[in-house]
């Protein structure tokens, strides 16, 4: 289907266009990435993201009996607390690349007694050995595993 961009629209991509950073930024933003998120998690500590309550309701799935979850990209755990404290027989797996994130969910995890529930590590996900990690079971007993991904 073929769209007719307005004036004001048309105007409004340049503009947007203009703020557009360069080919050598945008890389050594790309590079830098790391270095970016562990800075935002010194400054931000655990105050920026809140904790989801609402993805069991949105995703039943998560109340699966057994659940093996993974999440790839956890910042300091927003998304898997909520779903390890409402399904007690769930466990998982987390990694970030941001050696603070993953520091404040392994402290986290300590402190609510979930430290056999939830194995987490450092790992850059544009790497290829990540997924080494996840051969480990957060625990010993668990049948066949169900992962979900959540996307960074
Ligand atoms: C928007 S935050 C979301 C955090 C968490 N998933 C949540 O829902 O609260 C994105 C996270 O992805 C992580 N991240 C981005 N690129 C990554 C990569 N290549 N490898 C590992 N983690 C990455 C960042 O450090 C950051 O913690």
């Amino acid at each position: 289907m073929e769209v007719e961009l307005t004036e004001a629209q048309i105007e409004q991509l340049e503009k947007q266009n203009k703020r557009m950073v360069s080919n050598f930024e945008a890389s050594k933003l790309e590079r830098e990435a790391k270095k970016h998120w562990d800075k935002f998690y010194m400054r931000n500590t655990t105050n920026f993201f809140k904790d989801r309550h609402w993805t069991e309701r949105e995703f039943p799935e998560l109340a699966s009996e057994n659940l093996t979850i993974i999440e790839l990209g956890c910042g300091v755990g927003n998304f898997i607390f909520p779903i390890l404290e409402a399904n007690k027989s769930a466990s998982g797996f987390s990694c970030d690349f941001s050696p603070r994130a993953v520091d404040f969910v392994k402290n986290r995890a300590k402190d609510e007694g979930l430290e056999g529930r939830l194995l987490t590590f450092t790992a850059d996900l544009t790497l290829n050995d990540w997924l080494k990690n996840v051969t480990e079971k957060p625990r010993s007993s668990s049948s066949s595993p169900q992962f979900t991904l959540t996307s960074t």
